[in-house]
């Protein structure tokens, strides 16, 4: 089987660069992480992905004077590692247009909220601001303007009425590294592309059920 060659870029803790790892893992997976990128040097998920055996790269942006500069550095590293698709798990830099357009339809992101609502950061707060009962989270495909992209899986996460942020947070992130994993899957087995501005499905199942929150 020829695997999707995947690169995942992180700045933090990266469990759900953890969950495609362990995806990737497991023999019949159509995709393999060919790369793991870190803007942030001493992001925890660095450690995690040096265990599991996969490759590391650190590029700190820091160390670039323009945003360009450091997108073209991280283009290069992408190519060097002959990623075909590019996933963004819990990367905190905007990248820029060029670089957005150079990925277009190969890059994708997870959000923990169900999109088009609550995007940027504070999420799971403005959530619970906002008083809704269901939320959840979001893989998208990534477009220039933040958090925009068209949404290729989305999971729905019941809102608790105790809930804070935190506790919101967890439970939306176990959703996370199952919907990951799913979406990457789907891709790499060419049953979801972006074909003209739309997202398309081939063989790909539905449930028919509805999640009512608070049920009595
Ligand atoms: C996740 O909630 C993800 O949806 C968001 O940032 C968080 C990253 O968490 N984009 P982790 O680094 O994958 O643990």
């Amino acid at each position: 089987m020829t695997k999707l060659k995947t690169a995942v870029l992180i700045s933090g803790r990266g469990s759900n660069m953890e969950a495609l790892i362990q995806a990737c893992a497991q023999p019949d997976y159509p995709a393999e992480i060919v790369l793991v990128l870190a803007n942030v040097p001493d992001a925890v998920g660095i450690e995690h992905a040096k265990a599991a055996g996969v490759p590391v790269a650190v590029i700190p942006h820091r160390n670039y004077d323009t945003r360009d500069a450091f997108d073209s550095a991280v283009d290069a590293r992408l190519r060097e590692a002959q990623a075909d698709l590019v996933c963004l798990a819990g990367f905190m830099r905007i990248l820029t247009e060029p670089f957005v357009r150079k990925w277009q339809g190969r890059l994708i992101n997870i959000h923990p909220s169900l999109l088009p609502s609550f995007k940027g950061t504070e999420v799971h707060e403005q959530a619970i601001d906002a008083g809704v009962r269901i939320s959840g989270c979001t893989v998208h495909y990534v477009t220039p303007e933040l958090d925009s992209g068209l949404a290729i899986a989305q999971a729905a996460v019941p809102v608790h009425a105790d809930d804070n942020a935190e506790r919101l947070a967890e439970r939306v992130l176990l959703a996370e590294h199952k919907l990951y994993p799913l979406a990457l899957r789907l891709i790499a087995e060419g049953r979801v592309q972006l074909y003209n501005g739309r997202v398309i499905y081939n063989q790909v199942a539905a449930p028919e059920s509805t999640m009512f929150n608070p049920t009595d």
